[in-house]
């Protein structure tokens, strides 16, 4: 899997050679310096990408997002993203990114929110397949290494999809990620992985398969199912971290090592800490940590127990003690590798508010 087509940039070397890639999906107020080493505690992707780095007039590189790259100890590479359509300051960001020191830079072509689409910006640039291939030609010519893109299948439908496909192959994109929905489709509805095979068959570069790769047997399924060179996971690495060494040993046909409550009960201690600040106060904290818990709660009981207590909690000893009943009390029980069915991240908010200016835990469910 490793050998790029002539005239693309290889990929950095995965970390098990001829296996497919897997890479931990950009995901906004998430995808932070303290969650990329969490992830890497418990078993790294192949490649990081940043969350979005917002480009336009009066931008400058955010500073939190350049920390994710600059600090980066994971030990792998990390991929910068933008969004943004104004070709002069995207050419500017990525000379300011290039002293820095990413794996390539990505672009992206997805997001969701309304007030970025009616910005033209990532998933509303699905609308204009010229300006597509104007801001594909003019990235490429900056990019003196590797140039990405992560894409939606269309806006509301895929009647572009062949044409921007043809950009990315006319501007040798060195890896497209195909999300398998629509703009129009948001997060929760089937996943296409047909259009996902359809991009395969149709790009000289790889391609990495997005969208519901809920555990190390889905992420078989959809390599087999696209032909796709990897996956790309994101909610579901909030949910089971150790979802990135799970696929490494299914690929390699091994049976993948089971994860208990206790595990998981380790993994939210982590995070708590890694992600604490001492300028944010404890009942902030604590409800940041209760939107990667809307993930994680989706594997710990069919009911949902854990969940209904987990969102009444206020402070850290209450968030703890919701912890040691519902993951120290069965220690040994089996941490669920796919989401129980009907256990929803978040069950009230299924779109993203029309306020959003971007995709945020708020916001996005599973
Ligand atoms: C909280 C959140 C924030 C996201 N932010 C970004 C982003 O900054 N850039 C991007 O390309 N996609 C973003 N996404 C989309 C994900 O990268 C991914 O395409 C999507 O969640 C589908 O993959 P999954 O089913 O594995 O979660 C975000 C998704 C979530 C849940």
């Amino acid at each position: 899997m490793s050998a790029s087509p002539p005239g693309l940039a290889p990929l950095p070397p995965p970390i098990i050679a001829g296996q497919p890639w897997t890479a931990l999906a950009p995901m906004q107020d998430v995808t932070d310096l303290a969650f990329m080493g969490v992830i890497a505690t418990f078993g790294a992707p192949d490649y990081f990408f940043t969350e979005f780095l917002r480009v336009h007039s009066q931008s400058r590189p955010e500073r939190h997002i350049l920390r994710s790259i600059d600090e980066n100890a994971t030990g792998r590479p990390v991929f910068a993203q933008l969004i943004g359509e104004d070709i002069f300051h995207l050419e500017r960001t990525v000379r300011d990114l290039l002293r820095h020191p990413i794996a390539g830079i990505d672009l992206n072509l997805g997001c969701p929110a309304p007030k970025v689409y009616k910005k033209n910006v990532g998933g509303g640039l699905l609308r204009d397949p010229d300006r597509i291939h104007e801001i594909l030609g003019a990235l490429r010519a900056a990019c003196p290494g590797r140039f990405t893109v992560k894409m939606r299948i269309g806006f509301e439908d895929t009647r572009h999809f062949a044409r921007i496909l043809d950009s990315v192959n006319h501007h040798r994109v060195d890896l497209l990620t195909v999300h398998g929905r629509t703009v129009r489709e948001m997060y929760r509805s089937e996943v296409r992985y047909d259009e996902i095979a359809r991009a395969v068959a149709a790009v000289r570069c790889p391609v990495l398969a997005n969208g519901n790769v809920t555990s190390a047997a889905a992420a078989v399924r959809i390599v087999r199912e696209t032909g796709a060179a990897g996956v790309m996971i994101g909610r579901h690495a909030i949910r089971n971290p150790w979802i990135f060494r799970q696929c490494r040993e299914a690929f390699g046909g091994q049976p993948v090592t089971p994860v208990t409550l206790a595990d998981v009960h380790g993994y939210i201690r982590l995070l708590y800490r890694a992600t604490a600040d001492p300028a944010i106060p404890e009942r902030a904290h604590v409800n940041k940590m209760k939107k990667y818990l809307n993930f994680v709660g989706q594997g710990v009981d069919a009911d949902g127990a854990f969940l209904h207590a987990m969102r009444r909690v206020q402070g850290e000893a209450e968030l703890f003690a919701v912890c040691d009943a519902h993951l120290l009390a069965r220690p040994e029980i089996r941490f669920a590798d796919e989401p129980y069915p009907g256990v929803i991240a978040r069950p009230n908010c299924e779109t993203p508010d029309a306020a959003s200016d971007g995709c945020s835990l708020e916001t996005v469910t599973a």
